[in-house]
């Protein structure tokens, strides 16, 4: 087995979406309705549009044996927009390698703060990296569906 992290490319897109999808789907479906996990992860994505937001940020993908299983990034403002992994690869700290790549970039970047929209399902992930809660968003919404989640930031200090 070869595990690897590294930059996004645009011959990730398709399977960063599915990464997405699948995370939303099957993960986080714990935490929220059917209504908002649809709202969240519809069937269609513009695959332009998505790859431009990726490559416009910091984008790192996890890969193991040339597989895409999870995707995070960090914009130029320090907002971590993007951590998902795939349910099959789940639990084995594929997002505690992503989030290293994450802030180790950040830092290269010489930003001070990293800052998120978490939610309910990734909380407590953040929170194991040291990330806190600034608030919540219980009216969060998503193509016109309340789906709440939570402002959270970690200081990378010196
Ligand atoms: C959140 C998510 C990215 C985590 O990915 P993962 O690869 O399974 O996470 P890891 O295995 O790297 O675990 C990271 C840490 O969180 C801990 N953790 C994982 N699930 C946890 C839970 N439910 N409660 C508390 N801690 C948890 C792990 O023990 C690990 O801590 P450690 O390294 O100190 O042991 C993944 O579950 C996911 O894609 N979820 C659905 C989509 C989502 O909500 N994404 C975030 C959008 S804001």
């Amino acid at each position: 087995m070869t595990f690897i992290v590294r930059a996004y490319e645009p011959r990730d897109a398709e399977a960063t979406w599915q990464t997405f999808l699948h995370a939303v789907r099957q993960t986080a479906s714990a935490d929220y309705t059917p209504r908002q996990i649809l709202a969240w992860a519809p069937d269609t994505v513009d695959a332009d549009a998505w790859n431009q937001t990726r490559s416009r940020a910091h984008t790192f993908v996890a890969t193991i044996d040339d597989r895409v299983v999870g995707f995070g990034d960090v914009t130029a403002t320090g907002l971590v927009d993007m951590l998902f992994v795939h349910p099959d690869a789940g639990g084995r700290g594929v997002a505690r390698v992503l989030v290293d790549a994450v802030i180790g970039k950040a830092r290269e970047l010489g930003l001070e703060r990293l800052h998120t929209h978490a939610s309910r399902t990734a909380r407590p992930v953040f929170e194991r990296f040291g990330f806190v809660v600034d608030r919540a968003n219980p009216d969060n919404r998503v193509r016109g569906e309340v789906v709440p989640n939570f402002d959270m930031h970690l200081d990378l200090g010196a």
